[in-house]
């Protein structure tokens, strides 16, 4: 039997899309917690419409994700500096397509495809009216608050735009909004300080058990967006997670420790959303300072997955893969008797991963001269030589 984690689904997913906001911040123009505030006024429309508990905690999962599709698209657009999701239909189809694994309490089809949608039918996809799912409409009304908010637009600015465009909104969304919006404390609630603590508070206290393997559902997502952060990832989160699988597998782990291993695999690189596409992706020798800012990126990742109450393990295994046997890793310079087996595990496969895989740039190299090369660091004592001699036997 699996082991459940007993999880409450928002509140990880919050732990996890203060990481995907800030990599939008530079998509989305300096738009700070963008995610967040969308989930607090979706919310609180919601809440103004008397939505019932459950539903509500799935909207705010919708609306937490509902940009999860940038990253891609940005990833296939012709031009970054052009880029805006309000002309990006693709964001929507690919956010879409990346959320269909999520254990939403239950799913609705079509939400995040639908966000952009006009309720005049003037939007990416020509829906309108009550076509368009419940959830959508709110969101759609939520992030147009959100993006203006966060222009720096006051509150009498925000009602007065969200008026002049009255037939995008379904009118019984804007009213519930226009409702709240007297409230001096909703418009307080969305300050960047504030934000967070605001929505945390209105979250419904749904609990659920999931097993791991769900869990790992919800990190494969997250895993395709750090994939897509920039061309030199490529698939490089995925290929880490399927060939950690194959190794659990050969040292026949149990089944808890094999999905944690799996969830770890995922999102060892999370931090790497924090880092500006500017220095992940030049193309030439980095200086100092921007090798240091690419050397964070395992700090992120602890601190946003030690926020994550049983997720212990997988925080240390995920943060420790750029640590080495004798001390000259980072971002920690742990030494061995700190490092774990499934640490040292997460940390060769890391490095055979990216030896082994294609960049823009140049073939992926041949396995058995990645091998070599990691043969070396096991003798240099950076490395854990027994993991190399098995990945030597089982990947080729
Ligand atoms: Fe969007
Ligand atoms: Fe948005
Ligand atoms: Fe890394």
């Amino acid at each position: 039997m699996l082991k459940n984690m007993r999880v409450n689904v928002n509140e990880f997913l919050i732990s996890l899309s203060r990481t995907l906001d800030f990599a939008e911040k530079g998509v989305l123009r300096n738009n700070y917690n963008h995610g967040m505030r969308v989930a607090y006024i979706a919310g609180r429309i919601a809440l103004a419409l008397s939505m019932p508990a459950e539903n509500l905690f799935d909207l705010i999962s919708y609306s937490l994700l509902h940009d999860n599709g940038v990253m891609k698209a940005l990833l296939e657009s012709p031009s970054r500096e052009q880029f805006s999701t309000e002309t990006s239909p693709s964001h929507c189809e690919e956010g879409e397509k990346n959320i269909a694994t999520f254990p939403f309490l239950k799913r609705e089809k079509n939400v995040i495809l639908y966000h952009h949608e006009h309720y005049d039918g003037s939007g990416f996809f020509g829906i309108h009216g009550r076509e368009i799912p419940m959830y959508s409409r709110v969101i759609s009304l939520a992030d147009q608050v959100a993006v203006r908010y966060a222009y720096g637009y006051t509150s009498d600015e925000i009602i007065v735009q969200i008026n002049k465009e009255a037939r995008i909104f379904d009118p019984v969304v804007r009213e519930a909004f226009l409702e709240m919006s007297r409230y001096m404390e909703f418009w307080l609630g969305m300050d960047d300080m504030f934000v967070q603590s605001s929505l945390v508070a209105m979250l419904p206290q749904v609990q659920r058990d999931l097993n791991l393997q769900n869990i790992r559902s919800i990190s494969q997502i997250f895993s395709n967006i750090i994939d897509a952060k920039s061309p030199f990832t490529g698939s490089h989160s995925r290929g880490i997670s399927e060939k950690v699988g194959l190794i659990c597998q050969y040292y026949e782990f149990d089944e808890a420790t094999y999905w944690k291993m799996r969830i770890a695999a995922d999102l060892h690189d999370l931090g790497k959303l924090a880092v500006p596409n500017e220095i992940l992706d030049k193309p030439g020798k980095l200086d100092s300072k921007e090798f240091r800012v690419i050397q964070s990126h395992p700090f992120y990742t602890r601190k946003v997955l030690e926020m994550i109450k049983g997720f212990e393990d997988i925080t240390e295994w995920a943060s420790n893969h750029h640590e080495k046997l004798n001390g000259t890793g980072y971002p920690y310079g742990i030494e061995e008797n700190q490092l774990d087996f499934n640490s040292r595990i997460l940390a060769c496969v890391d490095i055979y991963q990216a030896l082994t895989e294609d960049r823009p740039y140049r073939r992926g190299m041949a396995h058995t001269d990645a091998v070599k090369i990691m043969g070396k660091m096991a003798d240099d004592h950076l490395i854990e030589s027994s993991v190399v001699e098995d990945i030597s036997s089982i990947f080729p």
